[in-house]
């Protein structure tokens, strides 16, 4: 298993190339099931979640071409609508083939993803709007199968919550149903706008992209055709790297970004005492002296991230003065804190609340990252922890950030991958 051996005190200086957004890419790659033509993606992220869905549409008898942030993806010659548990376990997004395979092909069956680190993360919301859209669906031995032999009916879906997973899913299918579908209380995520942007390129009405009514009028079973997609900048991935020079004192420039997609991060870290010089895309970072406490709520776009949480706190936890994290969406995403303090920091939980007492310094310690944001909490505290910070089990980075220390080692960080021995 490899880990990651951070030497602190590097002060970082240069510039950052962001990736594609794994995030908007998962989506898009499921919804190229919506064709039987060939799709070409590019400015992929090169992620494992990326590899693990490309694999699952091979597994299903798609032909994929790939190479690092290009693929050429045919699904005219899907044999298969069974995506195995071997990969959906591995990655809970895999459940997003469970919406473009049952349009195209009036019945699959996609396993439970169950549950995940940071939460239960149910799958209720999806399933029910498909139910309410004529799918038969039936629970057993660990997986969901799903049936429509006469395709999809378009209908008006009132989510109870705002999921991005089920709006993708829910997008995707009504792309190939009969009618028109209304989805209220629709997710507006960046990266939902991209999916929704693809899907009516290639012919399908949409309205309301980038709302929370999204008017989708679906093909009524007709495959569709789409032109080439470039993966939107990773807002995720823009947003960490901004908090590593925030940490670090540091002043870097990020190219290839939306600034727009990450004016939360951006307005928090002004709170905090940062400034910026924003461009069309691209983004400065000028470090504060002396960072300022904040207070965080997560919640959905364009609100602040729940996957920014993690590495806001590692920033606030070196604050002058008390922070307030409040975690809305995932009941279980503060595995980080212990973790922040064992390098130092004082953080105290209550339930979905985190008070965040600025300390003057971390000191190195060996540490374990415990999901994907979480992991970059750790490699941000231990740039700046004095002496060397080894963070394990960083498989969960290596799902999301692509070439993370290779990009923190060019802007001057001291960081290594090992492997345990
Ligand atoms: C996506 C992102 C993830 C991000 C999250 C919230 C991808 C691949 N992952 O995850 O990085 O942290 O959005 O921004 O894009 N819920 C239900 N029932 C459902 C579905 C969701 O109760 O059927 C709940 C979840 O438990 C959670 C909330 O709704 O509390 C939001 O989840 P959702 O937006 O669906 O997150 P994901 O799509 O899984």
């Amino acid at each position: 298993m490899d880990y990651l051996e951070i030497n602190g005190g590097n002060k970082l200086s240069g510039t950052v190339t962001i990736s594609g957004a794994k995030n908007a890419a998962l989506p898009i790659i499921a919804a190229t099931i919506l064709s039987d033509k060939e799709v070409t993606l590019t400015n992929l992220p090169n992620v494992v979640d990326i590899r693990t869905l490309l694999k699952l549409l091979t597994m299903l008898g798609g032909t994929v071409d790939h190479d690092k942030t290009v693929a050429k993806i045919n699904n005219g010659t899907i044999t298969s609508t069974k995506a195995v548990y071997e990969i959906v376990s591995q990655m809970r997004a895999s459940i997003l083939v469970l919406g473009p395979l049952l349009a195209r092909f009036g019945e699959c069956e996609v396993s439970l993803p169950g549950g995940c680190a940071i939460g239960q993360r149910p799958i209720d919301l999806h399933l029910q709007a498909l139910e309410a859209m004529g799918a038969v669906i039936e629970i057993k031995g660990g997986y969901v199968r799903a049936e429509a032999p006469n395709g999809l009916i378009g209908t008006k879906i009132i989510f109870d919550k705002i999921t991005v997973g089920g709006t993708e899913n829910i997008v995707m299918a009504a792309a190939l149903a009969k009618g028109t579908t209304t989805i209220m209380n629709a997710a507006k995520e960046p990266e939902i706008v991209q999916l929704c942007e693809m899907i009516a390129d290639a012919g399908v009405k949409i309205e309301g992209i980038g709302t929370g009514i999204l008017i989708i009028e679906g093909t009524d079973g007709k495959p569709l055709e789409f032109k080439e997609v470039k993966i939107i900048p990773d807002r995720i991935e823009a947003g960490t790297y901004l908090c590593a020079g925030a940490i670090t004192k540091s002043e870097i420039t990020l190219l290839s970004v939306n600034p727009e997609h990450i004016s939360s991060s951006i307005d928090k870290l002004e709170t905090m005492g940062c400034s910026f010089d924003i461009h069309e895309d691209s983004i400065t970072i000028h470090p504060a002296d002396t960072l300022k406490p904040v207070s965080l709520i997560t919640i959905e776009y364009p609100g602040f991230p729940t996957d920014m949480q993690a590495q806001f706190m590692a920033v606030a936890a070196l604050a002058e003065g008390e922070s307030m994290v409040e975690e809305r969406l995932f009941e279980n995403r503060f595995m980080h804190v212990s973790e922040l303090n064992r390098l130092g920091a004082d953080i105290w939980l209550k339930g979905s609340i985190a008070a965040v007492k600025g300390v003057d310094k971390f000191y190195a310690a060996d540490v374990m990252a415990t999901d994907l944001r979480a992991s970059s909490a750790l490699v941000l505290a231990a740039l700046v922890a004095e002496g060397t910070t080894n963070v394990r089990r960083i498989y969960h980075l290596d799902r999301g950030y692509d070439d993370l220390e290779g990009k923190l080692t060019a802007l001057g960080a001291d960081i290594k991958r090992k492997q345990e021995s």
